[in-house]
């Protein structure tokens, strides 16, 4: 397999993650297979764009609260498996199609969710406080929080959640395999008043595939994370600002993150914030993996700056 396209773009400070290696499973598709992928890709993109649909927080509900996190819910699939860790590694062995390391390949669901922990472990253990509590924003019913937990490499988790069902289901995983170490709670990430919040003081805080619901609710979402004053805060998300339109594979992930309204303004809102002195952003860069061709994730680390903005404010 060839060399990754290097992760940093523009270093500002951070530690880079460590690159986890592709696994052996992985095959890396040919050039016309993948020019075919991404063109398939890009078709259902602009079909998407022609209906317009905006990600309102109704479509973000049918979506998860009501889709994929009720399927979970009803189907209880981790009652079949005793072993904490056969679940988190899970069992679907067919081929994806998914990007590992900038280089699209079919590889087994199975060995794409390790890698994936694996990068994800990367991601974070670089950037978090390794001898703190971790907290999830978003965090669905826990998929990344039981991934983490099995790598033994944290404290205590929390998963801080919109959907009641997405939170239930966590509670009820967490409970089966006995995992006392981690918890899941409610929060409404555009409700400055939400005592979920309260959670974040002090904490090392990460959003994974998150803020992407919450495109048009970026600048109070990010005041009111900061208002909260986490230590650290990591977003693992998609976006298009640092995405050229003259690579293909970044130009398909550009197009699917518009034609689904997904997030695309972290970084200026972010950028607005620092130049008022509120926070430091400490790192950004692109990550190319994904279990798909398209939709590949940005890393974006901040932290609330240490004066809390004082100066800024006067
Ligand atoms: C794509 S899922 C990602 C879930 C999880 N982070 C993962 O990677 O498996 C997006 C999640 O964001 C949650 N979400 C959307 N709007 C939210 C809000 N205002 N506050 C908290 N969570 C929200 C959704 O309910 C959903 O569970």
């Amino acid at each position: 397999m060839r060399a990754p396209s290097p992760l940093a773009i523009a270093g500002a400070g951070g530690r880079p993650p460590s690159f986890v290696p592709a696994p052996a499973s992985a095959k890396p598709l040919s050039r016309a297979e993948s020019a075919l992928v991404l063109a398939r890709s890009a078709a259902r993109s602009v079909a998407r764009l022609c209906l317009r649909r905006p990600r309102t927080r109704d479509l973000v509900a049918q979506e998860y609260d009501l889709g994929n996190w009720a399927r979970l819910a009803s189907q209880r699939q981790w009652v079949e498996f005793d072993d904490f860790a056969a679940w988190v590694r899970g069992r679907d062995n067919r081929p994806i199609i998914a990007l590992i390391n900038g280089v699209l390949c079919r590889i087994p669901q199975s060995d794409y969710v390790q890698f994936k922990r694996l990068q994800t472990q990367a991601i974070l253990g670089s950037y978090a406080d390794p001898t703190g509590d971790l907290v999830e924003i978003g965090s669905g019913y826990g998929n990344n929080l039981f991934g983490l937990r099995a790598t033994g490499a944290w404290g205590h988790l929390t998963g801080l959640e919109l959907s009641p069902t997405g939170i239930r289901a966590g509670r009820e995983i967490a409970a089966h395999f006995g995992c006392r170490d981690l918890e899941f709670g409610s929060i409404d990430l555009t409700d400055a008043a939400h005592a979920g919040f309260q959670r974040l003081r002090g904490r090392s805080v990460f959003s994974h595939y998150c803020m992407e619901q919450l495109n048009s609710h970026t600048p109070e979402v990010i005041a009111n994370l900061l208002a909260a004053r986490p230590k650290r805060v990591i977003h693992i998300e998609p976006g298009t600002e640092l995405l050229r339109w003259t690579r293909p594979l970044e130009a398909v992930t550009r197009l699917y993150v518009l034609s689904r309204d997904y997030q695309r303004r972290l970084l200026e809102v972010l950028r607005r914030q620092e130049a008022e002195r509120r926070l430091q952003i400490v790192d950004y860069r692109r990550a190319y993996f994904a279990p798909s061709a398209q939709n590949f994730p940005l890393i974006v680390v901040w932290q609330p700056a240490h004066d809390g903005g004082a100066e800024a404010r006067e």
